[in-house]
């Protein structure tokens, strides 16, 4: 026992003191359990450690601009293409230069400046309630605003950042007078309270409260796969999805931390997570699509066939605070 411990001590010794394992600190605003998988098959792969700290994508922002150069974080992912663009323009960011990351997203999923890069991609779809309203007449985001849907469209709140970005997506298509009438017509039509969630928006439809509602596509398809309970499966398969042609496409995307300790391991860990493998292992098991194709789930059956229109993740930020505003003015809560 004793020569065991005199040996390991003598072993000890002859080790640099200043060895530690290679690691890398991510903040995601990602709220999937299952994006550890990804982690943990990135750690196996390259024996660096994952960190994860999460919260929600508006206090991470906060937290980094807080923290500033003490940061610990390497790596941020958020979902949103305006809030992602937000944070790079404040400067939370710093430009990474990867041939990787350039060939495998696709251009109109990154930052033409190399701040960030697309990791998985969300449309907001249409949910309709059939005995209530025709799935037909709903094709489009544009027939949202029809009148024969009085009192039966609900809505997420405006707080909302993926409504916020869909708002700011028909401003970069439309223009603004055309935006303009299009959310009288939109807000006219809401008869229920405005939505806290996606989900309980969907319960809402699915009960006939709401014969129509937007939504990204995933909840629907969580609460088909029975992630959520027996309850909500029941409820999803009362509920048509029409994907809108062209439809609005969000994405959640990572960057490297401008005051990043551990930069090499960051990209790496990027350019693992947008690779086509990486991409489709976080997206399958949120139902969310990979940067390209749409996975094979039976649980997104109906929902991938959609053209992604052009509008691009810098617009959709540069309209940002023109989307709000015009949102608070046609009374959209
Ligand atoms: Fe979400």
């Amino acid at each position: 026992m004793k020569f065991l411990a005199a040996s390991l001590l003598a072993s000890l010794a002859f080790m640099p003191l200043s060895i530690h394992a290679r690691e890398v600190r991510v903040y995601s605003g990602r709220h999937y359990n299952t994006d550890r998988q990804s982690y943990k098959a990135f750690t196996e792969q390259t024996g660096i450690k994952v960190r994860l700290i999460e919260a929600s994508g508006i206090s991470l922002v906060e937290r980094l601009k807080r923290e500033g150069s003490n940061t610990k974080a390497d790596v941020i992912i958020l979902v949103d293409a305006a809030r992602i663009n937000n944070a790079a323009k404040a400067g939370l960011f710093q430009p990474i230069a990867s041939s990787k990351l350039k060939s495998e997203v696709p251009s109109r999923y990154r930052d033409p400046g190399n701040r960030w890069f697309g990791l998985t991609r969300r449309v907001r779809a249409i949910v309709v309630n059939p005995n209530v309203v025709n799935p037909a007449k709903v094709r489009t985001y544009a027939q949202l605003a029809s009148p024969d849907l009085k009192g039966k469209l609900c809505l997420r709140n405006r707080k909302n950042v993926y409504n916020q970005s869909l708002v700011a997506d028909q401003l970069a298509l439309r223009g603004e007078a055309s935006t303009k009438a299009w959310l009288k017509g939109v807000t006219a039509n809401v008869a229920q309270p405005y939505f806290s969630g996606d989900i309980g928006l969907i319960r809402a439809v699915a009960q006939g409260k709401c014969g129509v509602g937007v939504v990204n596509h995933y909840y629907l398809a969580r609460m088909l796969s029975g992630v959520n309970g027996t309850k909500d499966q029941q409820l999803a398969r009362q509920v048509s999805i029409v994907m809108p042609n062209p439809a609005h496409v969000n994405i959640s995307a990572a960057a490297v931390s401008r005051y990043a300790k551990n930069k090499p391991e960051a990209i790496q860990l990027i350019e693992f997570l947008a690779s086509p493998n990486g991409s489709a292992g976080l997206a399958g098991p949120t139902y969310e699509f990979p940067l390209r194709g749409v996975g094979s789930s039976t649980y997104l059956k109906g929902m991938t066939k959609f053209t992604p229109d052009n509008v691009t993740v810098s617009q959709l930020s540069a309209f940002n605070p023109q989307a709000i505003r015009l949102m608070a003015q046609a009374g959209w809560k």
